[in-house]
Formats: structure tokens, sequence, C-alpha cells
């Protein structure tokens, strides 16, 4: 098959949704490409169906790498990285951790500290969303999810923009920044093993403690696993949900009509949140690693190649969503969006990560409803995995 190759560049920082109308563009302009902006280059697939098939067919498509960016060194990320069975093992240890009857064990405290922290900011009458609120409320909320102490938040703010520096970077200087903090985070997560090693708690509510006393092929897991673990849970919790805030805000700024409808009827913001994460999809890709060599629809990959699932140009393809630049909390295949990645890898802060927001929203509305972009504001993405750079807001 004839493929097309793209070049363009989506590690880049670019105004704030210029990346999803060049990923429009790219899917409506081939079923299949070849993109060779990285070192290595990577096949492109951003169709909806082809994307959610590839996703599901993990034994073609492998974790083994997770990113079409780059290469990572192996296991970096659990469960990641890993492949069936083992796959399967490890998130039957954590899926009752984040299923929606436990994350439910944290709304109060999340509708409460988000009520702090928009009351903390009110009087000052403007924000940075993205570097404030969308930044301290799921800190401090996975922190008390993990039964750990929430003035730590401050620690962790820092350590998050480390490990994505290397995630997305592979020159030397990020390299070493990142090894850094991933060696202050490690220092921090082994005081917590060791303390719960020592003085177990409830494996149902504490999750160091299930991870310390779970069993894994048959023994304890290992500790540098443990910390793995903890580490790939935190980059994946963390910025995202961070990123989902603020683009959540730019939407409701920019779009007044949808937010005196959800001021009007606060009970519709779980589906408001689901229709974002489908429309400013933030994940733009899941990388996967071909098996062996396929056709896959004509397409030929051969062994070892990188393959990009395009899963933003996917949420907005025409073919499965109409009108799919429209937000539209009522359409009715709402929830078959690929925001949160499908097949065994789906993720699995997802209950989680729509209580947040769906409390976060609901607790700003209520007493901020009322609020504009700064004048002259200028609003920048990041690359690789999206999020609004800065936005400012102010209110009356
Ligand atoms: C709006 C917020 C979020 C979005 C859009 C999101 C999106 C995703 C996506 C697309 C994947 C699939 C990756 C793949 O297939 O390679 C994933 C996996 C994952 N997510 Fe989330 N996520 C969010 C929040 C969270 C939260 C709050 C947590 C935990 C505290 C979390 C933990 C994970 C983990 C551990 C994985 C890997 C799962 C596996 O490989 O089995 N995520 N997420």
């Amino acid at each position: 098959m004839d493929c097309p190759v793209f070049h363009t560049d989506y590690r880049l920082e670019r105004p704030a949704l210029e990346t999803h109308r060049l990923l429009n563009a790219d899917r409506e302009a081939a079923r299949f490409a070849w993109n060779d902006s990285t070192d290595e280059g990577f096949w492109v697939l951003n169709r909806f169906d082809d994307v959610k098939e590839a996703l599901e067919r993990d034994e073609d498509f492998t974790n083994d790498q997770v990113s079409a960016f780059h290469r990572s060194a192996p296991m970096g990320l659990l469960p990641e990285n890993l492949n069936q069975p083992e796959h399967s093992e490890l998130r039957r240890i954590l899926n009752p951790f984040f299923a929606p009857k436990l994350v439910k064990r944290i709304a109060d405290l999340a509708r409460e500290r988000a009520a702090a922290l928009v009351e903390e900011v009110a009087p000052a009458k403007s924000t940075d969303i993205a570097t404030g609120f969308g930044m301290t409320y799921p800190t401090e909320l996975f922190l008390a999810l993990l039964g750990l102490p929430v003035e730590d938040a401050g620690k962790f703010l820092p350590w998050v923009e480390g490990q994505f520096i290397g995630f997305f970077n592979s020159d030397p200087e990020s390299q070493r920044i990142a090894a850094e903090t991933r060696h202050s985070i490690d220092e921090y997560f082994t005081a917590a093993i060791a303390e719960r090693a020592g003085d177990p708690r409830d494996p149902k509510t504490d999750l160091v403690t299930r991870l310390v006393t779970a069993e894994y092929q048959g023994a304890p897991i290992p500790h540098g696993t443990i910390l793995t673990i903890l580490n790939t849970i935190m980059a994946a919790g963390l910025d995202t949900t961070r990123s989902a805030i603020g683009y959540t805000f730019l939407h409701m700024a920019r779009h007044p009509e949808d937010r005196e409808r959800l001021l009007a009827e606060p009970e519709l913001w779980p589906k408001a949140v689901e229709e974002i994460i489908r429309l400013y999809t933030l994940i733009i890709q899941d990388g996967r690693e071909a098996a062996r060599d396929l056709d896959f629809h004509g397409l030929q990959i051969r062994k070892g190649d990188l393959v990009w699932l395009g899963l933003a140009a996917a949420n907005q393809d025409p073919r499965k969503f109409e009108h799919p630049e429209r937000f539209d909390p009522d359409r009715p295949n709402l929830n078959q969006h690929l925001g949160f990645g499908a097949g065994y890898h789906r993720c699995l802060g997802m209950h989680l990560a729509r209580a947040e927001l769906g409390i976060a929203m609901s607790e700003w509305h209520r007493r901020i409803p009322h609020y504009r972009i700064a004048d002259g504001a200028e609003l920048r993405e990041r690359g690789s995995q999206l999020r609004l750079q800065h936005l400012p807001i102010v209110w009356d």
C-alpha cells in the first residue's frame, strides 16, 4: 500500500487547540501514514475503528513500547509495559482499589478540598487555573487516596514536572533531571513502604499496604516493582487530571451557553466531563510495538515497528461521532470515546478521574459561576501529552 509521509512533530508546544486541528486534518488526509518527525518514525492510525481494533489486538500490538515518540527502557511503567497474562494478574491486584465503590470513599474529601481551594482564590478575582487549582486539587486528592500526608503536595508538584521532562525528551540534560526526580520519588515511597511493612493498614483503603502484602506470580511483589507501580500511577494520574481541568475551564470560558446550561443543571456535570475527555483528548496517542510482521487492512507493518494509535483523532472521527467538533453531553454514544484508551490497558484511574473532575467543576461553579479568560492571555498547549501551560481567568 502506498502511504503518505507526515512530518508534523506532535511533541512541540503549540497555540491551544492547534494540535487537534492538525490531527483531524491528518485523519482525513489518509487512513494510514508514516510519520518521520522522530529519529525512528512510526506508523499512524487515526480512524476510530482502526485505533480501537489495534488497541484490542494486544497480541499483535504489544505494550513493550507505549509511546510512538520514542523507545523507553523495558518495564519502565507498570502495569503499562506488561502484556498478557502478567498484565491481568497485576491489574487484578490494583483494580479493586480504583473501583467506583472505593472512589466514592474520597467524594466527601474531594468536595471539601475543592470548596476550600475555591474559597481561597475567590477574593483575588483572578487565578491561573493551569498552575493553581488545576494542579493543587488533584495532587492533594492523590495523596489522600494513597493514604499519604496531604501536606506533602508541595513536594509532588515539581516531581511530576521532572518525570514528564524525562518522558518527552531524550537529551542528556532532560534524562539527568528525570533520573534525579525518580531518585527523590523512590526515596519518598521507600520510606512509606518501610512504614507499612512494619505497621500494615487496611489493604482495601491503603494502596501501599495493598502492594506490600499482595502476591504476584506466587511471591510478594519485589520492592523495585512496587516503586515503579507507584511512580507510574503518579505520572499517569496527576498531570492528566490537571490537564482535563484546564481544558474544561477553557471550554466553559469560551462557551457561556454551555456553562449556563450546567449552572442550571449541575447534575449534568458527569456527562459534560465525559464529553470534554472526548473533545479535548489529552493523551493524543497510545504507542504500541508490532509483535510480528502484520498486514493491517493492507498496511504492511514490520515486527518491532512503533505504531501510533491516535486516540485524539479517533475521538473526533465523523465516521463515529456525529458533528464531532460539537460539545454535546446528550450524544447517544457519549461513553464510547477512547479518551481513557480501550482493551486490557484501559485507564486504571478513570473512575477516580471522572469523580474528581465532576466534583471540582460543580464546587467551583457553585461559587464562581461567571468568569472569563484574562485579556491578552496567550494560550499555549504542551505537545506530546496535551496540557494548557497557563489559563489565566478573571471574575467580578
Ligand atoms: C482525565 C484523566 C485521565 C485520562 C484522560 C487518562 C487516560 C489514560 C489512557 C488513555 C490510558 C491508556 C494507556 C494505554 O493504553 O497505553 C491510561 C492508562 C492508565 N491510567 Fe489513566 N487517565 C486519566 C487519569 C488517571 C488517574 C487519575 C490515574 C490514577 C491515579 C490513572 C492511572 C492510569 C494507569 C496506571 C494506566 C495504565 C493502565 C494499564 O496499562 O493497565 N489515570 N489512562
